[in-house]
């Protein structure tokens, strides 16, 4: 009944959306407005004390938590990708709801509390987590003269938002106040399926980072000859193969996701060709390693073609390992659901958790999703997997419970 529940409410979510033919649903935005106000009305019927911080999350806590006990954080986040599909951190805002509204009246040696977080996907102002990095205490002011694709700066969106950017930092929960995070999210990849199992417990978030890399040549007329040309898109498209191939070798799973050529014309060689690159590893080692060699093919490449060089590192992240008590929890949930062999993944896809891990630890949930697809509209998960997905939350919270109390 309460997995019905999710999957409708997933439904209704994703009709926010900034366009009609798929889900798109950036940071402060009016979309995110909409669907903020919806998820605080579902914490309030759970049972929740429902408010929006100063970084538009949306915050809930149990109301019989009317004291400052430290509290045990179960959520995940609302924005999306561009053609998204309707799960990716959705679910785990709604199976957070569910666990509070089962246990709304439980006793526990914890308060409880859900968020619902802004900015997980960072498509929108070139970095990630922001919502989360706010919570976490990791705020920069900086950030606010970062700008959209449209030129909007931050501070700007903030203030139409509702926000006052200079208090988006005071999101900050104090160190102490928590207890530990716990995350349920899709999988995002195929190997829950393979395994025919539902559900899995995440050792490690893989560590990321994300740059802009250009290359700046000469805009010239395609006439030129080949041996005048500065060509930065040529540039550009070597890189983008190499990236491929060392990233391939190493193990370092990589993306090229985004690219730009000015002028942009048929008939003009690109004077300039930016890139994104989304560069991920099991360990932050591992990535700069991975890093270094891709580093040395984008210079050599530059030398050959007689173009400018030049990379920005956009976001950061080392690896964030789950704590060993909070996976053990996460591995009793699962095994009350009846798996008591719970599978152990790592997770290459970045999640909210990794942010939440400079203020407190973490443990992470995954539950199947279909042929590993995400980012697209045919994201999709099982009913009977959300079910047992809410089990193994709740379960989970009641382990820890029983351990610490
Ligand atoms: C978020 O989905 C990410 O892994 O970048
Ligand atoms: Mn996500
Ligand atoms: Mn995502």
């Amino acid at each position: 009944m309460t997995a019905q529940r999710v999957l409708a409410r997933a439904d209704e979510l994703s009709t926010h959306s900034a366009r009609e033919d798929g889900i798109e649903r950036a940071y402060l935005t009016p979309e995110q407005t909409r669907v903020n106000a919806i998820a605080a009305a579902w914490m309030r019927e759970a049972g929740l004390r429902s408010w929006p911080d100063e970084a538009a999350n949306v915050c809930g806590r149990r109301h019989i938590d009317d004291d400052d006990r430290p509290a045990l954080l179960l959520g995940s986040h609302l924005d999306t990708v561009p053609g998204a599909g309707r799960y990716d951190g959705i679910l785990g805002v709604l199976v957070a709801i569910e666990v509070a509204d089962r246990l709304r009246d439980a006793d526990l040696p914890f308060a409880l509390e859900v968020v619902a977080f802004g900015d997980e996907e960072g498509t929108r102002f070139g970095t990630t987590l922001l919502g989360s990095r706010a919570l976490a205490g990791g705020w920069k002011d900086a950030w606010l003269d970062l700008s959209d694709a449209d030129g909007i700066a931050l501070r700007d969106a903030a203030t139409t938002f509702g926000l006052i950017p200079e208090n988006i930092g005071n999101a900050a929960r104090a160190p102490g106040s928590l207890v530990g995070y716990l995350e349920c999210h899709i999988e995002q990849g195929p190997r829950l399926e393979d395994l025919d199992r539902a559900l899995g417990v995440v050792t490690t978030i893989a560590a990321a980072e994300r740059r802009v890399i250009s290359y700046r040549g000469e805009a010239r007329h395609s006439a030129t000859p080949w041996e005048l040309r500065r060509d930065a898109l040529l540039g550009a498209s070597e890189g983008i193969v190499a990236i491929e191939r060392i990233a391939r070798d190493r193990g370092s799973p990589a993306t090229v996701g985004r690219i730009r050529v000015e002028p942009d014309a048929v008939n003009v060689i690109a004077g300039f060709a930016e890139f994104s690159l989304d560069l991920r590893d099991a360990t932050a080692a591992g990535r700069d390693a991975t890093w270094g060699h891709i580093r040395h093919e984008l210079h050599r490449i530059a030398g050959d073609k007689g173009l400018d060089l030049e990379v920005t590192s956009t976001h950061v992240a080392p690896e964030a390992p789950s704590a060993p008590h909070l996976q053990a929890a996460i591995a009793a949930g699962i095994a009350a659901t009846g798996d008591a062999d719970p599978i152990e993944l790592v997770s290459i896809a970045g999640h909210d958790a990794m942010a939440i891990a400079d203020l407190t630890e973490i443990g992470m949930l995954f539950v199947r999703c279909a042929g590993g697809i995400s980012h697209h509209a045919d994201e999709s998960v099982r009913e009977d997997d959300v079910a047992l997905a809410i089990d193994a939350l709740e379960a989970a919270v009641l382990h820890l419970a029983a351990e610490s109390g």
